[in-house]
């Protein structure tokens, strides 16, 4: 136990608590080509939603190929503290192999998840449909701004009042109840929302009736969750569409289930690759997955193809500008946006960058701007003229996209770049400076003599 509640049986899962730490930094020398393979982990964004459907059960919930990050950590700690026990297996388990992350809320003890914990996290508020169907009630903290913008949860509440959730915010809290249960119902998001469609699926999977989810989001994420939901019983229809059905059940049973390979780790090697005119080997993701990156790519004169396990990026002497618009999937993800930034930097010409999803997610443009780059922000868009080459700078950014943009400016500047507040990339990259260092790259972690005051 780490006094959070977390029953940690072995040092599995120390890494999470050790690796860890405000004052690391990763140090870069510029300017090698990347070359070889790098395993692509599970998704951090399948990973949190389908530790939250543990919720819906009172059975064991087993997730292999789960990515050893901060964010599952934090999660971990969450799901605690409501009555979740959570045990780390090294071993294969179920037919599958990797490590795996035992869930089992046989009783749901507490129904609050507090400000200290969502706080931490914006994913925490995945909690609130399952505890709501689950429990008939629900109370959890508004999770408050973040780095990239207001991301208010208004989907998430509206969602379930069409479910008859009664819902209140008190002091900061979201007060959910439902005493006699939730009911299926109908529910058209005015726009698209990842997190929202997730609490609903899982709110409507316990839910008395038919719910019909109209405009939901189409990630891979979301169909993984939907997957795994219908191995625990549940009838889902239409994962993957915009229209999704549910038939609620009575109860869901225990499984185990294989987390999604994660589509961000894989864009951001791939643009590793190209940033670096490198041949990078992306190991355990689908071409399909990162489809809309690749047509960027080939775009900007890197080729990306199939291979038997997984995906080849192969990088040419320099790329060309081409213009990028973030949309919901199967557009081009907004958590690709900064990295893509990052190659057109570089590019020849110029490129037009525009954020759809996000505002206040261009903190990466001073940052990248101090490396060389030449970037003019107006409203939702960046121009990008490239330059011939970014400089290596001691640079730091206030979320994980933001920082990992810097590590592949890194990777092409000429010198060395310190990226500061590694605790960012902590949260979203597992061994991000082994994975690169195994192609070639001259990039370590480096943590001071002495410990500052955390
Ligand atoms: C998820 C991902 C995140 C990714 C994002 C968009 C996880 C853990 N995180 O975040 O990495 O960048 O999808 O692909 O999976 N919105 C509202 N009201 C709501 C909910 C959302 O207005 O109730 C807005 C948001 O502010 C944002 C847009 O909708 O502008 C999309 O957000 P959403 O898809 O909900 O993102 P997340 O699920 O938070």
């Amino acid at each position: 136990m780490d006094g959070t509640g977390v029953r940690y049986n072995d040092e599995q899962y120390h890494f999470q608590v050790s690796r860890l730490s405000t004052v690391d930094k990763i140090r870069i020398q510029g300017g090698r080509r990347l070359s070889g393979r790098i395993p692509i982990s599970g998704a951090k964004n399948a990973a949190l939603p389908l530790m939250c459907a543990s919720l819906l059960t009172e059975d064991t919930l087993t997730l292999v190929n789960l990515p050893h990050l901060a964010d599952i950590s934090t999660l971990a700690t969450l799901l605690a503290q409501h009555g979740v026990e959570i045990g780390m297996d090294g071993h294969a388990s179920g037919g599958h192999t990797g490590r795996a992350l035992k869930l089992t809320a046989g009783e749901i003890t507490n129904t609050t998840a507090p400000y200290d914990l969502v706080r931490k996290m914006r994913a925490s508020v995945l909690v609130l449909g399952p505890l709501v169907a689950r429990t008939g009630k629900a109370r959890v903290s508004l999770p408050g701004g973040c780095a990239i913008g207001a991301r208010p949860v208004d989907l998430h509440l509206k969602g379930l009042q069409a479910l008859g959730a009664e819902i209140d915010l008190q002091q900061g809290y979201i007060e959910a109840r439902a005493p006699g249960g939730l009911k299926g119902g109908r529910y058209v998001f005015p726009s698209v929302s990842v997190g929202a469609t997730e609490n609903l699926v899982m709110a409507a999977a316990l839910a008395e009736g038919e719910t019909v989810l109209v405009n939901a989001a189409r990630e891979p994420e979301v169909v993984d969750l939907c997957r795994c939901l219908k191995a625990m019983g549940a009838e889902i229809d239409g994962a993957g569409s915009d229209t999704i059905r549910i038939h609620g059940q009575k109860n869901l049973a225990g499984t185990t289930y294989p987390v999604v390979a994660d589509r961000i780790e894989a864009g951001t090697y791939a643009i590793a690759a190209a940033i670096t005119g490198g041949d990078v080997e992306l190991v355990g993701v689908k071409l399909a997955m990162i489809e809309a990156l690749a047509k960027q790519l080939a775009e900007a004169g890197v080729a990306v193809t199939a291979t038997a396990e997984g995906v080849r990026v192969s990088g040419s002497n320099g790329v060309i500008g081409t213009d990028v618009i973030t949309e919901p999937y199967p557009g081009f993800p907004t958590d690709l946006q900064a990295q893509f930034m990052t190659l057109m930097t570089v590019a020849e010409g110029a490129s037009m960058i525009t954020e759809t999803i996000f505002e206040n997610r261009f903190m990466h443009v001073p940052e990248l701007s101090r490396m060389g780059a030449n970037i003019t922000v107006h409203q939702s868009s960046a121009l990008v003229r490239g330059v011939k080459k970014l400089n290596g700078a001691p640079v730091m950014a206030t979320d994980l996209r933001a920082s990992v943009s810097l590590v592949l400016a890194g990777l092409a500047a000429e010198g060395v770049t310190e990226v500061n507040r590694v605790y960012h990339l902590d949260r979203g990259y597992e061994r991000i400076e082994e994975k690169l260092g195994a192609c070639g790259a001259a990039i370590e972690r480096v943590r001071p003599a002495v410990a500052a005051d955390e």
